[in-house]
């Protein structure tokens, strides 16, 4: 793949997981393989610099700000940190400090500080005259969310200063949940036959970011200081050792563990004893942070876009545990892929109880050698999906047999077939029950068709009395036997009803991923949406005409030719044509590309354009729409309310500001009036 794709389908992975851990709290891949994705990225970017735009993920901090509070312009912003992972790398990273601090390389003394990184979420804590006036998430790291009200319930964090206080001081640190308290909680939800807590970070966040204030004070959270953000007046400070001091005499909370070390080497054996003690902490930290403690050493340094040169996060390798693989099932999935799971004895690993683990393929096992009944080290990294690494021989019963994948369907007993050069074997019966359920969850998904209310539970009775059959059943649901079924109202059937009508008019884009053709993603079923134009043109066309279109490779070209070329499919499309369900792709190939490669950035609210509709409109015509002003943006629309940052930034950078009339006229010609 070309660096240049490769680039554009790693920020649109890295910000579909921003979102889904920043903004839900609610990560969909372990943080090592985040962290994976970012670097690759970063790579690419470093070799190709021509390729690095201005909003990309490497660029920025976090997530999204989401409007559930009021957003908080940061007076210094919150960065992140860069990562390393082994000690070599942080070695690598020591000698890059020397070098721009002249200091030439090898372990020279340079006077680091190390802390422990804790993993909770970042807060910033406004003081003025002494009193704690608000409190804000890092959010994008310019602008976060006002949690003020929140903050003042959690007991550690001070509502006054005395005395002693500077005119203004903003503190940064980590609000984390003790784990003592998070077994508590948990203890308390299974005794209420409520659903367990996955793990103290996450459950941190969701406390902090509740409507009621009421909420977070009782859930007991806490708070380690580290970092200072704007100070006026106050001591004179030279070091960040000093800093924390100072933090810890006004009566904020610090991590004792703190240590001031000369050599880069100290910090390797101190980040080793936390690792090996992680444990024995009653909160959780994934790694130590080692900042160069001169703070005119750091103010030399700098920073990037994204993270200061004078600190960088160590972060511990995942986490590993033993268990009993009690046995290995088969699953099936909406394209009929067998896939092989294990079955654990449930255990506590990486921040949560682990009970399956997908086993991949046949390949995967055999390779693994894992057996029923084998001890087993499992790994979690970060927060989820777990991995079974391999069995522990010493342990295994001398009596015991390689486990062989099974011939039949677990569901409908079919043979299942293992195409040649395939590495997954697959349940070819189209009418198997539970590729049915699969396919009929996913059409309804968020990434698909996204019908409200129409999850795992109403598929499986709608699928188990008749109801539906396949995904174009629907659309033609008998609504009146529907609301004869047990827990199907009046008011759950109008909803349902409703949720589906609206679906009709969802993108052709979004359809195509509803179909479940193997491989076929929404980002290829965009440009496929956008170049043929109807599905009718998708459908009859061949696997040659698909591989023409930028964006779609020859694997899913041939995948979609040979899937509408079957009965199956020609009769879906029926169906959703005889329901009205839309089956044209964007007309974006008649709007003029009039802002072919130019970035305009939207700040404020607009009278005829919702945020996104003026993105879509400028994407439309050729453009982009990043998030932040930078010396290669175009021009800037300024409505309602506008973003303080991004109009002086416009103004430093002398790029024209422009009002929404304006903004039309640059639509329709690609040029500002002047
Ligand atoms: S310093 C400019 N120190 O880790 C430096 N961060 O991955 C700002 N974190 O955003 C951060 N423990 O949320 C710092 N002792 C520590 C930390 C720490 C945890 C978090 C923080 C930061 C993230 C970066």
């Amino acid at each position: 793949m070309e660096p240049e794709q490769r680039a554009a389908e790693l920020r649109q992975l890295i910000e579909h997981h921003n979102v889904a851990y920043h903004t839900n709290d609610a990560p969909e891949i372990p943080d090592a393989e985040y962290d994976a994705l970012v670097r690759e990225l970063a790579e690419i970017e470093a070799e190709h610099p021509e390729l690095v735009v201005a909003d990309s993920p490497t660029q920025q901090v976090g997530g999204p700000v989401s409007t559930l509070f009021a957003p908080v312009e940061h007076s210094v912003p919150m960065m992140s940190l860069d990562n390393v992972f082994t000690a070599d790398e942080l070695t690598a990273w020591a000698d890059r400090v020397a070098r721009g601090l002249d200091l030439g390389e090898g372990s020279r003394p340079i006077g680091f500080v190390t802390e422990m990184k804790i993993d909770g979420v970042a807060c910033s804590l406004r003081y003025e005259d002494g009193e704690l006036v608000q409190a804000a998430t890092r959010g994008n790291g310019k602008v976060g969310e006002d949690i003020t009200a929140n903050v003042r319930g959690i007991d550690v964090i001070p509502h006054s200063l005395g005395d002693a206080a500077p005119p203004v001081i903003e503190v940064r640190g980590e609000v984390y949940l003790p784990v003592s308290t998070f077994d508590a909680l948990n203890e308390s939800q299974e005794a209420a036959g409520l659903p367990r807590y996955a793990n103290p970070r996450n459950t941190a966040a969701g406390s902090l970011r509740q409507k009621d204030p009421a909420v977070t004070a009782g859930r007991g959270l806490k708070f380690w200081s580290y970092q200072l953000g704007q100070v006026a007046g106050g001591p004179e400070l030279t070091s960040h050792s000093q800093s924390l001091d100072w933090l810890d005499e006004l009566g904020f909370p610090v991590n004792p563990e703190r240590r001031v070390v000369e050599r880069i080497d100290d910090v390797k054996a101190l980040a080793d004893d936390w690792l090996d003690r992680r444990h024995e902490l009653d909160y959780d930290i994934d790694g130590a942070v080692v900042k160069v403690d001169s703070l005119a050493r750091q103010r030399s340094l700098g920073s990037t876009a994204k993270a200061p040169r004078w600190a960088i996060a160590v972060k511990f390798p995942p986490e590993e545990r033993t268990t009993t693989l009690l046995d290995i099932q088969v699953s099936i999935g909406r394209t009929g892929k067998a896939t092989p799971f294990a079955v654990l004895d449930p255990v506590f690993v990486g921040g949560s109880t682990v009970q399956m683990a997908t086993l991949h393929n046949d390949d995967q096992v055999r390779l693994k050698d894992v057996r029923p009944g084998d001890t087993v080290t499992v790994r979690k990294a970060g927060d989820v999906i777990p991995e079974v690494l391999g069995p522990v021989l010493s342990k295994r019963d001398p009596d015991s047999e390689p486990w062989v994948f099974p011939s039949n369907c677990p569901v409908c007993a079919e043979l299942l077939v293992r195409p040649d050069g395939e590495a997954h074997t697959f349940c070819v019966n189209p009418v198997c029950p539970a590729q049915q359920q699969a396919r009929l969850e996913y059409f309804a998904s968020r990434g698909a068709m996204d019908i409200d209310g129409f999850g795992e539970q109403t598929v499986r009775t709608f699928v188990g009395e008749g109801l539906i059959h396949d995904i174009g059943d629907i659309y033609s649901i008998d609504w009146d036997r529907a609301s004869e079924l047990e827990g199907f109202g009046e008011v759950t059937i109008q909803n349902l009803q409703r949720s589906i009508e609206v679906t009709k008019q969802r993108p052709l884009a979004s359809l195509l991923v509803g179909l479940g053709v193997r491989h076929l993603g929404p980002s290829a079923a965009e440009v496929l949406a956008k170049s043929f134009g109807h599905m009718d043109k998708i459908a009859t066309a061949t696997a040659e005409e698909i591989a023409a279109v930028d964006g779609v490779g020859p694997k899913i070209a041939a995948v979609v030719a040979e899937y509408f070329a079957t009965d199956g499919a020609k009769a879906l499309i029926e169906k959703f044509r005889a329901a009205g369900v839309n089956l044209e792709g964007p007309e974006v190939l008649d709007i003029p590309q009039t802002l072919e490669g130019k970035a305009v950035v939207v700040t404020g609210g607009l009278e005829n354009y919702s945020r996104t509709g003026a993105a879509d409109a400028i994407k439309a015509r050729g453009g982009k729409s990043p998030g932040s002003v930078s010396k290669k943006t175009f021009a800037v629309v300024v409505g309602n309310e506008p973003g303080a940052s991004k109009v002086t930034k416009a103004e430093e950078l002398g790029i024209p500001m422009i009002d929404e009339a304006a903004f039309e006229t640059l639509l329709d010609t690609g040029e500002i009036e002047s």
